[in-house]
């Protein structure tokens, strides 16, 4: 059967990289159906919402979203409701995109790339699992109000809510447990349980899930401590369950343990396995259009599209295995260069995966 692919460049380096991806897709030979639409600060030019209902219609009709990156410093004026991250916020809450895998490689030809010791880093293989849809980014209510009481009393103040349901909690920690039983089987939930209610509450719901899960080590740990672990020994880590707000920081930090986050894909994941597609990275509106952006993280994006929404998983590793031979070949854009490789451009990358692959 037919599978729709909806296709989501965006902004700055989204298109270019977007469009090797589209290449490396095209040459597998499948039945997809790609469509495109614009999003991120493309789509308020054209449109004037970052989110056109066009777009959201699109994606919620296709079983998978590729999607480059949004965002670019001359929208940072506008209204909250018109920023291009508005598109990429609206899209996990209206598809219920609650459960996003970050894996973060160092791919062992990269080694030096980290800004880590060789030693504190080789053979690093993390995946954090972040809670998408819930916590303090969509709590209720937020904004901007009068003090009623107390020594701020009559002044304006900002606030927002955080809250975690029990089935929220429940769902993310089966998709952890289930990510870890296929890893090394240790799980590690981040909370900050010594301050926060809602910390309190996610740690005991993360406990009785692990009844369901005897096999899998769980641990438990507070996110200042976990940042902190994360550049100490990285490699203690196996799979990081977390929330939404933990999980913003830590995937980042996570990432550039690696040195190389134009490197690292993500899935964002629904109960039903449709899911949306992205580099770890952001939109670079620096070096668009240049030929220069790494197009490897949205290659290995589609990678994840094939294994997690299509079930292609020999598809996915045809192309994770092309992308690990480019760099044995020691071709390397300008972010992961060093002395010794060859450096390339993003669509003599992409040409080079094309010639893995076949
Ligand atoms: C991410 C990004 C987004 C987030 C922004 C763009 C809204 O930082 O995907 O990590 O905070 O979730
Ligand atoms: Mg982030």
């Amino acid at each position: 059967m037919t599978k729709k692919i909806a296709i989501l460049s965006g902004d700055g380096i989204g298109p270019e990289i977007i469009e090797q991806a589209l290449r490396v897709l095209g040459a597998l030979g499948l039945d997809l159906e790609m469509n495109t639409a614009p999003v991120g600060g493309a789509a308020y030019d054209l449109h004037g919402h970052p989110l056109p209902p066009e777009t959201l219609k699109l994606a919620q009709e296709s079983d998978a979203i590729l999607f480059g990156a949004v965002g670019d410093w001359k929208y940072d004026q506008l209204a909250r409701e018109l920023r291009p991250e508005q598109a990429i916020l609206g899209l996990r809450k209206a598809l219920g995109l609650f459960a996003n895998l970050r894996p973060a490689i160092l791919y062992p030809q990269l080694a030096n790339a980290s800004s880590l010791k060789p030693e504190i880093v080789a053979g690093l293989d993390i995946l954090i699992v972040r809670e998408l849809t819930g916590d303090i980014y969509f709590g209720q209510p937020r904004g901007e109000r009068v003090v009623a009481e107390g020594p701020f009393k009559g002044e304006r103040q900002g606030f927002d809510t955080m809250h975690y349901a029990e089935s929220e909690i429940r769902r993310i920690a089966h998709v952890a447990f289930q990510a870890a039983a296929k890893r090394q089987g240790r799980l590690c939930s981040v909370d900050k349980a010594n301050v926060l209610e809602t910390s309190q509450f996610w740690r005991d719901i993360v406990i009785d899930v692990a009844r369901e899960y005897p096999d899998i080590e769980l641990s438990h740990m507070y996110v200042d401590n976990a940042a902190m672990q994360l550049v100490r020994a990285p490699k203690a880590f196996d799979v990081i369950v977390t929330g939404n707000l933990f999980g913003d920081i830590l995937s980042d930090e996570a990432a550039m343990l690696t040195g190389s986050i134009g490197m690292l894909p993500s899935a964002s994941l629904n109960a039903s396995n449709q899911g949306l597609y992205e580099p770890s990275h952001g939109s670079a509106p620096d070096i668009a259009g240049k030929d220069v952006a790494n197009p490897l993280a949205t290659i290995l994006s589609a990678a994840m599209l094939l294994r997690y929404s299509l079930n292609l998983p020999e598809q996915a590793q045809r192309i994770e295995a092309a992308v690990q031979n480019v760099l044995e070949q020691g071709l390397r854009t300008a972010d992961i260069h060093e002395e010794g490789t060859r450096r390339v451009g993003t669509a003599e990358m992409g040409d080079a995966v094309l010639r893995a692959l076949s």
